[in-house]
């Protein structure tokens, strides 16, 4: 599916309609795809049927506007080939940290999920997730996460519940070792989970609201 969209997508931008209704019609669009005016028509009834677009019809024609998941299509495009021209190493994060429900520790703590930890990582993990709200701006560059392939962590079932697929990036938090950790089927989110073998609030004397940088490496 893919594929097939990002480019109709990526020149519906160029005309325009990224971030608000663009009045495209299928003829120009056809033009700058170099395709006919009846095939450029049918390309915009299938992003519109996949809700990539959303299409308003008035008096004077079509208005077309990329949705959200067209975006983030688009994005994502964007971000694998800034990874394949850019091949970056580190990736310099920051966020403010706050506190969760204790969810982290939970997770963790579940012998699987700690052996594995202590295999790939090789470091046995202090049972909690340091939660770290990703900075507006460094947004871009978490999200370079969710398409990079990290140590993979299997999930498995336990007692009827189903722990997920996780990956771990190698990371330093202010001179310390850690791991960045993400479910591999992640929702949108601006929390970046951490993990390391000490208690890093204890080590690093953080509270709720202090800003951190998380250097992620990539490789
Ligand atoms: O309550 P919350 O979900 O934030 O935390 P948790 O995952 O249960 O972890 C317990 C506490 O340890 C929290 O205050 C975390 O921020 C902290 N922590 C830490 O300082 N260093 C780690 N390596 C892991 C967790």
């Amino acid at each position: 599916m893919k594929g097939d969209h990002t480019g109709t997508l990526k020149q519906l931008a160029i005309m325009g309609a990224l971030n608000s209704f663009a009045d495209i019609t299928s003829a120009r669009l056809g033009e700058s795809l170099g395709i006919s005016q009846q095939a450029a028509s049918k390309e915009i009834l299938k992003l519109a049927e996949q809700k990539l677009v959303d299409r308003q019809i008035g008096q004077r024609g079509q208005r077309i506007m990329i949705s959200r998941s067209g975006q983030e299509l688009l994005k994502r495009e964007y971000l694998e080939y800034k990874l394949l021209f850019e091949p970056t190493r580190n990736l310099q994060i920051h966020g403010a940290l706050f506190s969760g429900l204790g969810e982290g520790r939970y997770y963790i703590s579940q012998p699987r999920y700690k052996q594995q930890f202590a295999k790939k990582l090789m470091f046995t993990p202090y049972e909690g997730t340091l939660n770290v709200r990703v900075a507006p701006a460094d947004m871009p560059l978490f999200e370079t996460l969710t398409f990079s392939e990290g140590i993979r962590i299997d999930g498995f079932v336990s007692k009827g519940r189903t722990f997920g697929d996780v990956k771990c990036f190698l990371a330093m938090i202010q001179g310390l070792e850690c791991s960045v950790i993400i479910p591999v089927r992640t929702h949108y989110t601006d929390v970046m989970e951490v993990i390391a073998s000490r208690h890093l609030r204890t080590q690093l004397s953080l509270k709720d609201g202090d800003m951190v940088e998380v250097s992620v490496s990539i490789a």
